[in-house]
């Protein structure tokens, strides 16, 4: 079923089969909606309850979750208005589902907004499943990660995410505290089963029971 909860997020709820399994905030790329990482969700942890927004903005009439000035140059201000709208949206779902804390599953847009949440308003997300993700602010204020996992996904031959712009990001959620796992695998900008294989255990080993 798709709901309309908080301004602006058109999303799909998945209760979870298991309590005990963490709910997941799936964040879709440039283009997506609401229901295409459902599926990634239930591979990657079948228990979890699934929440899945959908981008409020449109470039082009394709959906992301902030506005860019141009491929990998983004709109600061937008990312920071967006990532607490974000949050926002989180909190307001938490109370109507009955949902802990979810960990972020973002793929390149939603894994940005993902990195940028984390940033900013670190109380929204338990953790982070980053999936091609890039550095999504200059500047971002100091925030208290501390313990929290973040696994960062890229791609060796990603012709969008530099190898050095990865780095960077995974150096800043460390400096905040985060336990961040970066791994590089050979693949594109695409997901590859080299991710679904990375995250599913991941998942399990930091958040199972
Ligand atoms: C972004 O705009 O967030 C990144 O360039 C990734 C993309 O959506 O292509």
């Amino acid at each position: 079923m798709t709901n309309s909860l908080a301004p602006d997020f058109v999303h799909r709820f998945e209760p979870g089969p298991d309590p005990a399994a963490p709910p997941l905030l799936l964040l879709h790329g440039t283009g997506g909606d609401e229901a295409d990482l459902l599926p990634l969700g239930r591979a990657l942890s079948p228990g979890s309850a699934l929440l899945s927004p959908r981008g409020p903005v449109l470039e082009n009439g394709m959906p992301r979750f902030f506005r860019r000035l141009a491929e990998g140059v983004f709109d600061e201000a937008d990312v920071r208005r967006r990532a607490a709208d974000l949050a926002a949206f989180v909190a307001q779902a938490r109370v109507a589902y009955g949902l802990a804390a979810p960990v972020a599953v973002g793929f390149s847009n939603g894994a940005n907004i993902a990195a940028a949440t984390l940033l900013l308003h670190p109380e929204a997300l338990a953790g982070a499943v980053l999936l091609r993700a890039m550095v999504p602010l200059a500047e971002a204020p100091p925030a208290d990660l501390v313990g929290r996992p973040v696994l960062l996904l890229s791609g060796a031959f990603d012709p969008i995410v530099p190898a050095e712009n990865a780095e960077r990001l995974a150096a800043g959620l460390e400096r905040a505290g985060a336990r961040v796992t970066h791994t590089v695998n050979p693949a594109g900008h695409g997901l590859s089963q080299a991710d679904l294989s990375a995250a599913g255990p991941w998942l399990a080993r930091n958040f199972g029971r």
